[in-house]
């Protein structure tokens, strides 16, 4: 008999591909197998995302071309997980009467076990208010199917403590809670044993990690000592301070041998220590690239997100950053048209994100989201034609900066993963480099995805760059996956 097949298809960010890992995880676990195309799968998972009302119109979009697949092949079973699930609950079922399963992000770890009781009892909807059980909550703390080898997330946190006055985030992912600190050092040994070179820690506040790892929590925590909890650096620190800090745990990751890369996202520019930069400068695992969103350039906007700095605060962090950190690239976000921007406000975000002279940036046009405070400033949103032009005028101040710090790297000999062939031309390759930038190279020897090598920029564009190989360094480690035909 051939093996079930399955699909998914993940929207968002990084803590949906992650999440998209579990679940594929659970149905290999359970016999099944990734289907060649998505069109003929089985199982076909829809992990959605609400961020802004565009992510929520393409995924009703997509799930309403799924009901003529399920008219014509009545056995293909549908899941809805993540985000929007969270968020829309009934309504899931409500809009597409033909979805099996619809779950939130609290019950990942439930995927399969709801699929085998939907076949019993017909369609489920289970959503979870919070995080009940820590343990199953953690994405990586439950078997995954890892989309590259080389490379693996890690979530450190999840959740959101913070309010900021447009963001869903809180609402649909639940309070901040940070994984106990020796667990975490213990899977990235696990990953360097198994041949993974880079690391991305993952959270929606990430130099918030460790607040709530308090004597109170070290306590609870089963079996555990305090150490394990906090982990080594803090139990060393004769100041004994009350919680470990991001900076300790980046330092320890960075010096588990066989890992060569560790990049995260996204530290929250109030949280952003000096000793975070210190941790980069200290460890060479560390990538020089940091995402610190900024959001607005206006301090009257900023304070009324919530964002708990001022533009000056952040480019003076911008400034130690930078100082700290040899070759550092910078990447951000910014929400243009936030209810109550005026011409002032936007002209200050122009200053602040020619100031910082960004390698890139995330431009998003403010979408209300229903429950969110922001959203109820209906008489202070901002004319459409108003944000569109605004917008456009930030992409070329955006773009201006990209194209320079590009072409500033025209000569220099970056250290690349090999991503694979280009997705124009199967003569180049792709590669991506320290500070997160995709350089195009032509290759005609086979390097496997995954190889660590060197390349000379020899041109830039605003979004990547272009170069020749120089030396191939080191072959993927990961063991090659053999698949095996079952008799
Ligand atoms: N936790 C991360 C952000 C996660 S959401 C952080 O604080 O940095 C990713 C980005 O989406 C945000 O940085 C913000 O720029 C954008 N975003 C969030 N909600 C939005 C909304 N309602 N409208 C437009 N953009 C939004
Ligand atoms: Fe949303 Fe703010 Fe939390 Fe980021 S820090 S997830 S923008 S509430
Ligand atoms: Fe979207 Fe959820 Fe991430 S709303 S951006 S998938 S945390």
């Amino acid at each position: 008999m051939t093996a079930r097949t399955y699909a998914i298809r993940t929207y968002g960010c990084q803590m949906n591909e992650h999440d998209s890992e579990r679940i594929a995880g659970q149905l290999e676990a359970d016999g099944l197998v990734l289907a060649d195309s998505p069109e003929d799968a089985d199982v076909v998972v829809f992990n959605t995302c609400c961020i802004r009302e565009n992510a929520d119109n393409k995924f009703y979009g997509h799930l309403g071309n799924m009901k003529t697949v399920k008219e014509q092949r009545p056995e293909v079973e549908i899941i809805v997980s993540g985000c929007l699930a969270q968020k829309d609950r009934d309504l899931v079922r409500q809009r597409a009467g033909h979805v099996d399963v619809v779950l939130g992000t609290h019950n990942v770890h439930r995927a399969v076990e709801l699929l085998h009781a939907s076949r019993e009892n017909g369609p489920i909807t289970e959503i979870w208010d919070e995080a009940l059980d820590e343990a199953d909550s953690f994405p990586s703390a439950l078997a995954v199917k890892r989309e590259i080898d080389y490379s693996a997330w890690v979530t450190i946190q999840i959740g959101c403590d913070n309010t900021c006055a447009y963001c869903i985030v809180p609402a649909v992912r639940g309070k901040e809670i940070s994984r106990p600190f020796g667990e975490l050092v213990e899977q990235v040994e696990g990953l360097a044993a198994d041949g993974v070179y880079e690391i991305t820690l993952l959270g929606q506040n990430v130099n918030s990690y460790g607040r709530d790892l308090t004597s109170a929590r070290r306590t609870e925590e089963r079996s555990s000592t305090d150490e394990r909890v906090a982990g080594p650096l803090w139990a060393a620190d004769e100041a004994r301070r009350p919680r470990p800090l991001f900076a300790d745990l980046l330092s320890a990751v960075s010096n588990i041998e066989g890992i060569g890369r560790v990049r995260y996202t996204s530290p929250h520019p109030k949280d952003f220590r000096q000793e975070t930069i210190d941790a980069m400068a200290a460890n060479p695992a560390v990538c020089e690239h940091l995402h610190l969103p900024l959001q607005s350039g206006s301090d009257s906007m900023l304070a009324a997100m919530h964002r708990g700095y001022t533009a000056d605060r952040y480019l003076e962090k911008l400034v130690a950053a930078r100082a700290g950190i040899d070759d550092l690239a910078v990447t951000t976000d910014i929400i243009v048209g936030f209810p109550g921007e005026t011409d002032d406000d936007f002209e200050r975000t122009l200053e602040v994100v020619a100031a910082a002279e960004y390698d890139s940036a995330y431009t998003f046009i403010f979408s209300p989201r229903e429950g969110t405070e922001a959203a109820d400033l209906v008489e202070q949103f901002c004319d459409p034609a108003t944000v569109a032009e605004r917008f456009a005028r930030l992409r070329v101040v955006v773009e201006r900066s990209a194209l320079i710090r590009h072409r500033a790297r025209i000569g220099r000999i970056e250290e690349i993963i090999v991503e694979g062939p280009s997705k124009r031309d199967a003569g180049v390759l792709s590669g991506r480099t320290r500070q997160n930038k995709l350089i195009h190279f032509p290759c005609d020897k086979p390097l496997r995805v995954g190889t660590l090598a060197t390349a000379r920029v020899t041109d830039a564009g605003t979004f990547y760059l272009h170069g020749e190989l120089v030396e191939v360094l080191a072959s993927p480690r990961h063991r090659t996956r053999i698949p095996v035909a079952a008799g």
